[in-house]
């Protein structure tokens, strides 16, 4: 069989899409081209309104190579599945399979009694009490990129009900990973050549406070991971503020190969919205634990995301806002409009911000980050450090090809070098010489290692 994968959203579904690859491969199906493929899967996001809105326009368009040939069929996974469940089935009569994010584990075996004809139509809806383990898959090269960077899950679901949020509806309550399943898996990927892992989770540093995580800690779990020999570069995603542990905080300044970046939400920069949006932290906890992180490590790069035209959000509220993204001096941010989900409790809230008023903040707020960007990567020039390359750029610089990697707090760097095969993957000792609008440029100073 040959199946085609399309994944829209968060990490999270980028790497239960590679592992889904991995599980099909292991049963000898094989990765197709949209025209060859005889099973469309899409991993759907739900988050805000723009993403849902873009998986129905793509099972739309999958249908008319559905019509090719009665035997081919689609499956849809991820939010979207959880939330309109067996609905599919009536609006898509293409669609054999719903999953959900617990239900993916049983997703490769139900698609193959679809595919013998055995079942006709099967939902992988229910929520699992515990971590649902998935089989390691034999064929493991989805999940051992070229690039020789991995994700690893650690924990399922979210139990926060932030104001805005889905989240918890279409994943569940959390739900952690038994640490040593986590760590057999980090040393599986580092057996095979990983050399950067991320840990996901929808909010990380909760990990282990619910009933599973066997006792340990986030911070307990980041340490034994960056112990295990190969593990060069280790990232996480994502944080919430109001639970990150000192420990956590400290471990920035500890753990060598934790690499000097973090990615911790804020959503709003006044305290009234915060609270409105029920994220438990208010202006005075960011900023302290800001202060922390850069204490522990000075060169910490801080990246966010941002909600505007939050119901209730004024012009004084949204200055806030701006205010904290310069107080911060976040490298990058993700920033959005707010938009109502189903059965979110911040549906029910007034006054909703007029669209184009909040359109208007929206762009304020990104010519705002687009400079604090702008000078963050200015401040690197003249600076030394180890790339890590992920492969060619689009760029072309004379006869030598573009390469492009990440250096540690992950920003894109460009590199001319030779075109050699198997430089993905490898680290490369570089000197930053540019700053561009999103990346940079450097010149190789060494040899790849
Ligand atoms: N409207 C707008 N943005 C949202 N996000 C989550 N829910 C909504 C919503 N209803 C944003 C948050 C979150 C990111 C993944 O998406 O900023 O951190
Ligand atoms: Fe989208 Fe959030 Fe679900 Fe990820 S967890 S797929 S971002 S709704």
């Amino acid at each position: 069989m040959k199946f085609h994968i399309t994944t829209f959203g968060c990490q999270m579904n980028v790497h239960d899409s590679q592992w889904l690859t991995a599980a099909l491969e292991s049963r000898g199906w094989e990765a197709a081209g949209e025209d060859d493929a005889q099973v469309y899967i899409l991993n759907t996001c739900s988050v805000r309104d723009k993403p849902e809105q873009k998986v129905y326009s793509e099972l739309g368009r999958v249908a008319a190579h559905l019509k090719r040939d009665e035997n081919v069929f689609a499956a849809v996974g991820g939010c979207v599945a959880q939330q309109v469940g067996e609905g599919f089935f009536d609006r898509f009569p293409h669609v054999k399979l719903v999953f959900g994010s617990d239900g993916i584990a049983g997703a490769p075996n139900a698609l193959e009694r679809i595919a013998r004809g055995r079942d006709d139509r099967v939902a992988l809806l229910d929520f699992m009490p515990k971590f649902a383990e998935r089989e390691q898959p034999e064929k493991v090269s989805a999940l051992v990129p070229e690039t020789r960077q991995a994700f690893v899950n650690i924990m399922q679901g979210c139990d926060n009900f932030c104001a805005y949020c889905i989240v918890p509806y279409t994943r569940g309550r959390q739900k952690s990973r038994h640490p040593e399943a986590i760590l057999e898996e980090c040393r599986m990927l580092a057996g095979n050549g990983v050399r950067e892992i991320t840990l996901l989770g929808q909010n990380v540093n909760s990990f282990g406070l619910d009933k599973g995580g066997a006792g340990v800690t986030f911070a307990g779990l980041l340490t034994s991971v960056a112990a295990i020999d190969g593990v060069d570069r280790l990232r996480f995603t994502t944080s919430h503020p109001k639970d990150i542990a000192p420990e956590v905080i400290a471990a920035f300044g500890e753990l060598e190969n934790l690499c000097p970046s973090l990615h911790l939400p804020m959503q709003a920069g006044s305290d009234k919205v915060l609270k409105a949006m029920r994220r438990r932290y208010d202006i005075e906890r960011y900023l302290a634990i800001v202060d922390g992180l850069r204490s522990a490590r000075p060169d910490i790069s801080l990246t966010t995301d941002l909600i505007v035209g939050f119901p209730g959000e004024t012009e004084e509220d949204f200055r806030q806002t701006l205010d904290m993204v310069e107080r911060v001096g976040f490298e990058s941010s993700f920033s959005f409009k707010y938009s109502d989900r189903p059965g979110v409790a911040a549906v029910n809230m007034e006054p909703k911000v007029d669209p184009e008023e909040a359109a208007e903040r929206l762009l304020r707020l990104q010519t705002l980050q687009n400079n604090i960007t702008r000078k963050c990567l200015k401040k690197m020039v003249g600076v030394q450090t180890d790339v890590l390359m992920e492969g060619l750029s689009r760029m072309q610089d004379g006869p030598l090809a573009s390469w492009k990697g990440r250096d540690p707090a992950g920003r894109i760097v460009n590199v001319p070098m030779e075109f050699e095969a198997g430089l993905a993957g490898m680290l490369v000792p570089v000197k930053i010489m540019e700053a561009k609008k999103h990346s940079l440029n450097g010149e190789r100073t060494g040899e790849p290692w």
